[in-house]
């Protein structure tokens, strides 16, 4: 005689068990799912593994396809998610050779900036990137702080930021994959009079700018501050949906010796779009993104640079822009600076808060300065404007037409961090 209720011997257990049971099931289901998952993921890699073969390299360690490609050869939804969420886990790490093949021995060059040279290639399937390839000098910290930022910007998915499809990090070859552009960077269209964009266009291209932005510091795992936005760091697609590129790029590379940074006071960012506080010995913050955004919004408004030379070969004067705009807002004469700058009627609106919003961003201390989610929704003409305080009041006794000395359209002070509004000559000392 057995002490041990049966389920036939007692009622109560029989739901237990069918519980037990249904729990048991949902195990093994999920677990031969996951095998099948995993089978199909190795699968696939195998699959990439032989046309790497097949192309005649079958020494290289392998390196994964980004996720568009994958995306493409998978048909099943649950399959496609699994894959995605693996790929956004890290960037692919390619070797020298991979990029010498994606690039066919870096034939075509797309472009080159302080940080090194961009080449056009494609993947294996055919789906074009752009490798650019950094400097070789690169200190040992810079080093370091590459291989940790690689996993943030691996991670950075938005539609308005430029994807990162992988990396080389070799002791010779040093490079970052992304996505090409077909439309190279907006200075082009804004600086070059032969190939232009209509200004509506251009307004939506300073909205999906601000996106980019407003996701790096305020949506995404960590806060990215970008350090380097201008035109040359706002690239284009087909369809001419901005992504902003080269995101945390300026925190782990090594700038010195380059032209465009100084050097003097090891500061980082661009003359002419870099927050008066990045020239100076004080804690810089994400507002000096919205500053340097504040002055590609002048020059998406003037299609024109910020800082431009006028007059004759014998007497030359510098004009800068902003300084411009701030003065015809103060004399409430907005309209003049729309209608010089070619914008029609139908854009007037967007333009007038165009203006505004760049005056806003510009401001010199970092905490007056909107959250980039202000300034989309500004932009967007879903938050009032509160009109603008003078940016530029530490500039004192000069007018936008005589700022002589300035080598940029960057805000200027002394280096000392000490506002030297008081001085006269305050804009005669040259950034660079
Ligand atoms: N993903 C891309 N797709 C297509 N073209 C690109 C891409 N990335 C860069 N380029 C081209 O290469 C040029 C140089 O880019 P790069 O980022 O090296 O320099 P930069 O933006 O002018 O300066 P910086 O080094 O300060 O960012 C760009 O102006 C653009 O024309
Ligand atoms: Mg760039």
């Amino acid at each position: 005689m057995s002490s041990t209720p049966s389920p036939s011997s007692n009622g109560d257990s029989s739901p237990a068990v069918a519980i037990v049971t249904s729990i048991v099931g949902a195990i093994v289901v999920i677990a031969v799912t996951y095998f099948i998952l995993r089978c199909m993921l190795i699968r696939m890699r195998l699959r990439y593994g032989d046309g790497r073969r097949a192309s005649g390299d079958p020494e290289q360690p392998t390196a994964t396809v980004p996720a568009t490609t994958l995306d493409s050869r998978i048909g099943t939804e649950p399959v496609e998610k699994f894959l995605k969420d693996i790929l956004k886990e890290k960037p692919m790490r390619f070797t020298p050779q991979d990029l010498e093949n994606f690039t066919q021995n870096y034939g075509q060059v797309l472009g080159s900036g302080g940080f090194g040279v961009v080449y056009k290639g494609q993947f294996l399937n055919g789906l074009p990137m752009a490798v650019k390839l950094l400097n070789s000098a690169m200190s040992k910290r810079a080093e370091e702080q590459f291989v940790a930022e690689i996993g943030t910007i691996g991670r950075t998915y938005h539609i308005n930021l430029v994807k990162l499809y992988g990396f080389c990090f070799d002791k010779s070859v040093k490079a970052l994959v992304y996505e090409y552009m077909e439309n190279g960077s907006l200075d082009k269209y804004l600086f070059n009079d032969d190939q232009r964009i209509e200004w509506g266009k251009l307004h939506e291209i300073a909205v999906g700018t601000a996106k980019g932005i407003r996701y790096l510091h305020e949506e995404c795992q960590q806060k990215i501050v970008h350090y380097d936005i201008k035109p040359a760091n706002v690239l284009l697609t087909a369809n001419f949906t901005p992504k902003v590129a080269d995101f945390g790029l300026a925190k782990f590379c090594d700038r010195e010796g380059i032209s465009s940074v100084t050097t003097l006071t090891g500061a980082r960012g661009t003359p002419g779009y870099a927050a008066p506080e990045l020239w100076m010995p004080i804690p810089v913050t994400h507002k000096c993104d919205v500053y340097s955004f504040g002055m590609l919004l002048f020059e998406i408004l003037g299609r024109r640079r910020n800082l431009s030379v006028l007059g004759t070969e014998q007497s030359q004067e510098l004009e800068w822009f902003p300084l411009l705009v701030w003065t015809k807002f103060e004399e409430g004469n907005m309209e003049s600076i729309i209608s010089s700058c070619g914008i029609g009627e139908k854009d007037r609106e967007k333009a007038e808060r165009m203006c505004q919003v760049a005056l806003w961003c510009v401001q010199y201390k970092p905490e007056e300065r909107p959250a980039m989610n202000s300034v989309v929704r500004m932009l967007e003409g879903e938050q009032e404007i509160v009109p603008p305080t003078h940016p530029f009041h530490y500039m004192t006794s000069v007018s936008a037409s005589s700022v002589s000395g300035i080598t940029s359209g960057t805000a200027v002070t002394d280096s000392t961090g000490i506002d030297d509004s008081n001085s006269s000559s305050v804009l005669e000392r040259p950034l660079i």
